[in-house]
């Protein structure tokens, strides 16, 4: 069975770009594979918005694992686990640091993105690509399931890989990666949905904050069909049958939006409902167990990475 890692940094409040992009692609292919569901939390210090602020950390953690099993991962089929508790995760990604050029990381889109805002970005948000590519690399991964906007940095988890293996032997897989749904779901305003950007749909929002949602849908009136609306909507129901509905409703942009939040309420209620159903200590339980089953395998791959660089002297195991 060949192997699948993906990682999903802690927000706190998921959104429906989220579940198309990141939750469903893996809760699908899931089965398929020998599956790795890692909780990105120390990625998470590189943007900011959970720095300094340890509660909201704690929450946003047990949120995201918590969504993760309200979709419907089984916990028995995915190794579900947390970043920061495997520390080999850290430990390689220096290692790959020292084998990267700053110019390689400087194209990077997460560093450039942010610089191009002439915002200041940490040094980890430079490094930020050789940490991921150390998430895959430790574990043999084949495949790695992602959003459009993530396919840049499995590209530079393969280039890290065929460095070290030319460098060093063959130690490493090449990973690949997996982009399950190409289309990037627009917000609210038209354009990507992204919590940033406070266009969202949340995933286990109540039916009224669903429909608050919706309705705040930037419609351009020039046209026949408000297409923002009709670009989300393609994504909760068939398109030849959605054209109809559209047809049929032309112009009436606050019944197409009333059918809209129908057809979300109608995917989302039932993981609402089971996201409320599971307590804190369940998605600790589910935490530590995975951690404990990732760690074997990352500290086996690192010992295999410290003979080949020639620090380990045989004096100590591990
Ligand atoms: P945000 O943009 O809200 O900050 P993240 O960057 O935390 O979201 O993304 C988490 C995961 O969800 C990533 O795998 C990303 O590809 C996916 N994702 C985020 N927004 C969208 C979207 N609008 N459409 C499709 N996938 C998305
Ligand atoms: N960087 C990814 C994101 O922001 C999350 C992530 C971290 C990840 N490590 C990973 C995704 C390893 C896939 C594989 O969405």
């Amino acid at each position: 069975m060949k192997r699948l890692l993906t990682g999903l940094q802690p927000s706190g409040t998921l959104h429906i770009g989220n579940y198309f992009g990141a939750l469903k692609p893996f809760a699908d292919a899931c089965g398929e594979y020998e599956s790795f569901l890692m909780l990105a939390d120390y990625h998470a210090l590189t943007t900011g918005h959970l720095q300094r602020n340890p509660d909201k950390v704690r929450q946003s953690i047990l949120d995201v694992v918590r969504a993760y099993l309200a979709v419907g991962i089984d916990p028995a089929k995915a190794v579900i686990f947390q970043q920061s508790q495997v520390q080999e995760h850290t430990e390689l990604a220096w290692i790959l640091e020292c084998l990267v050029s700053v110019s390689f990381l400087e194209l990077a889109h997460a560093y450039k993105d942010k610089v191009a805002k002439g915002l200041e970005a940490n040094a980890g948000l430079f490094n930020y690509p050789m940490l991921m590519a150390a998430d895959i690399l430790l574990y043999d991964t084949d495949i790695v399931p992602v959003g459009p906007d993530q396919r840049q940095h499995v590209e530079y988890a393969r280039e890290a890989a065929m460095k070290f293996n030319s460098a060093y032997g063959a130690t490493f897989k090449e990973p690949k990666e997996l982009i399950q749904n190409a289309a990037t779901i627009p917000g609210t305003d038209g354009k990507k949905m992204s919590k940033s950007y406070g266009n969202t749909i949340p995933l286990f929002g109540t039916k009224d904050e669903i429909a608050k949602a919706v309705m705040s849908i930037i419609t351009d009136s020039s046209g026949e069909r408000p297409e923002n609306v009709y670009a989300i909507h393609k994504h909760f129901r068939p398109e030849p049958a959605l054209g109809i509905i559209y047809d049929t409703n032309k112009g009436n942009y606050k019944a197409l939006k009333e059918v809209l939040i129908e057809d979300i309420e109608a995917l989302v209620a039932p993981m609402r409902e089971r996201n409320a159903a599971i307590s804190d200590d369940e998605v600790k339980r589910v935490l530590k167990e995975g951690s404990g089953k990732a760690r074997e395998v990352a500290s086996a791959k690192m010992t295999a990475v410290r003979n080949a660089l020639g620090v380990s002297l045989g004096t100590v195991t591990n």
